[in-house]
């Protein structure tokens, strides 16, 4: 997703604005830019790409010096990754504005239109140089008016949604700063502030720093900072401070942010649940979920996307089995297209690690007008998907870099649990003792998930010798199934190898036609009464020539000699073995990834947080 940097203050920009682009690549990109102002005026120097290359170009043009300026990372959405796509885009002949974005304008084609009528001439395919025209446009007719209002009135002809960096050559001390439904902060230093589109870019420069909420606009300059409604009233933000220290959001030693962010995963847990245990009951912060709502509760809607689906579906059959309530799981993007039945009584909860995805948010807010009380479970502190919720169930599991999550998704299953045992508390479903035994299974968890992580050696073996498979089949039955959803998609979206999970009963209607010599196929089988169906699955593809890595518990009995190899998973309470089972199947994907010398952390096309539709 794009990342949008800005620094004004004493101190030369550029390398600040570079730190903070580097800061971002996590989110994913394919191309970079800066704009910053020199004595020639605005100098804009942009290129597809890496960050890298813009820094090669950047030494071409002499590293302007400036003490104000605004960068960005694009992921493309309109019109291809190129030079000229590349933001910031100026707007008018004169090149008077600089405008970054990250968003989708919606009616930028009909403005586009308009524009051309008034002689403006477009050098790109963007959505964004259609804002920076347009604001060029609108500000030449109100000289009399600073950029910030020309700014909330450009807003005001938007549809769809953005986070915006704009700076003009009417004051090169100052960025303007707007953004409706996508995340946009406001870094604030001594004698200096900033604008970015999350915490990783401002970090290294200050602790401190507002959110803008949607159709708010921010002036910023090195003395100060005013933010100013829809209606141009200067509001009052409350000041937020940073969580947790740079160092949680740099390699520490290891070669890639996902390896340390799996190693990281006890840690995510034991974080997670601990502050939420306390004398071996379960005690939830203010979050909404109250007892007698849960009592009330007639059917939960989980809903998310990617990864956080997978830990929704592990979420339904542990809330279902513990909680006895029905409990659907839908892709954000298609709950809002299906007509979803949603009554008052329902409980939605939204999963997101970043609590910035455009389909969950949306998801959300319609579950909201149909009356459901709105639970986010998320990991980012402050984020959209967290503030609008009616409540919040945080993941404490720390910044998460890589693009695949790990620790993120893991952190989710825990809550996950948790919710359900407050289900089934709330219900008379569980007792007293029965708490404290869940509380105990729960916080051995992380060190259950700390013994998978300690036979590394066995998966990077198994990694060395699939990893030019052009396939892989994942097989589970229940929770198996989701957590083969997740692990075949760990596989793809680092590897780039093609992967498929099944409902290990339903290979046989179909898909089984594609297993032969060789196949690889992961089954998974972690609950009991599921053992002898999953055994005959396996029998079904290894008579068809499938190679099986089955993943399992300790105390399985099944007939295993079919299988080339077999992870046994510790003693664990069963509903929890889909956040044991993954450990191994993150890793396999992770080793594969780099055997195949991908580019582990930022994998093509994806990006951390998908904050358009
Ligand atoms: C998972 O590894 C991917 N990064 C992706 O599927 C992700 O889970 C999905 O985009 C949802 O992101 P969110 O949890 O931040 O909402």
């Amino acid at each position: 997703m794009c990342g949008i940097v800005g620094f004004t203050g004493q101190e030369n920009a550029l390398p600040i604005l570079m730190k903070g682009l580097y800061s971002l690549e996590y989110r994913g990109y394919d191309s970079a830019g800066i704009a910053v102002f020199t004595d020639d005026g605005l100098q804009v120097v942009k290129t597809k790409g890496r960050i890298a290359n813009l820094e090669e170009k950047l030494h071409e043009a002499g590293n302007p010096s400036s003490t104000c300026g605004i960068g960005h990372t694009r992921w493309a959405t309109h019109g291809g990754p190129s030079d000229r796509n590349s933001h910031p885009h100026l707007g008018g002949r004169d090149g008077k504005v600089a405008v970054v974005h990250n968003g989708i304008i919606e009616n930028y084609l009909f403005l586009r239109e308009q524009l051309e009528k008034h002689g403006y001439e477009f050098q790109s395919e963007t959505d964004t140089e259609t804002v920076a025209h347009l604001i060029d446009f609108l500000h030449k007719g109100r000289q009399q008016e600073d950029l910030a209002q020309t700014v909330l009135t450009a807003l005001s002809l938007l549809r769809g949604s953005y986070a915006l960096g704009v700076v003009s050559m009417e004051d090169s001390r100052e960025i303007v700063a707007a953004r409706r439904d996508n995340p946009l902060i406001i870094g604030l230093g001594e004698g200096e502030n900033m604008i970015a589109s999350d915490i990783t870019a401002i970090i290294s420069r200050t602790r401190r720093y507002i959110i803008l909420d949607d159709n708010e606009v921010a002036v910023v300059r090195p003395e100060r900072v005013t933010v100013y409604n829809q209606l141009g009233d200067v509001v009052d933000k409350p000041v937020q401070e940073v969580s947790w220290d740079l160092s949680a959001a740099e390699k520490g030693g290891y070669a890639h942010f996902m390896l340390k962010e799996i190693m990281e995963q006890p840690r995510a847990v034991a974080d997670t649940v601990r502050p939420r245990i306390q004398d071996g009951r379960i005690v939830f912060e203010d979050n909404g979920l109250t007892d007698e709502r849960l009592r009330e509760t007639e059917h939960i809607h989980i809903i998310a996307c990617g990864s956080a689906l997978h830990a929704g579906m592990v979420g339904q059959s542990v809330i279902e089995s513990m909680g006895r309530v029905r409990c659907s799981v839908s892709v954000a993007s298609e709950f809002r297209y299906t007509d979803p039945i949603v009554k008052e009584k329902d409980l939605c909860i939204v999963i997101s690690q970043s609590g910035e995805t455009a389909d969950s948010l949306a998801a959300m807010r319609q579950a909201q007008a149909e009356g459901a009380f709105t639970l986010a479970i998320v990991n980012v502190v402050s984020s959209s998907i967290a503030r609008q919720a009616d409540g919040v169930l945080y993941t404490w599991a720390g910044p998460e870099i890589a693009v695949a999550t790990t620790k993120g998704y893991s952190a989710q299953l825990a809550a996950l649990y948790l919710v359900a045992a407050k289900l089934a508390l709330a219900r008379g479903l569980m007792d007293e003792a029965e708490e404290r035994s869940f509380c105990e299974a729960l916080l051995e968890l992380p060190e259950s998930i700390h013994k998978m992580l300690e036979d590394v050696g066995t998966v990077q073996y198994l990694a060395s010798k699939y990893t030019n498979r052009s396939s892989v089949f994942y097989l589970g039955r229940g929770l198996d199934y989701a957590a083969a959803l997740e692990a075949s998609l760990k596989l793809k979206e680092i590897s780039y190898v093609h992967s498929e999970a099944y409902a290990a009963g339903e290979l046989k209607h179909g898909t089984i036609s594609l297993i032969e010599d060789g196949t690889l196929v992961v089954a998974l089988a972690t609950q009991k009464r599921l053992f002898e169906k999953t055994v005959s699955n396996i029998r079904e593809v290894t008579a068809r020539g499938a190679e099986v890595i089955l993943v399992t518990t300790e105390d399985f009995d099944g007939d295993v000699s079919a299988c080339r190899c077999v992870i046994r998973l510790p003693a664990c309470l069963e509903r929890f073995a889909a956040s044991l089972s993954i450990i191994p199947l993150q890793l396999f994907a992770y080793y594969v990834a780099v055997e195949r010398s991908c580019d582990v952390d930022k994998p093509r096309n994806l990006a951390k947080s998908v904050t358009v539709e």
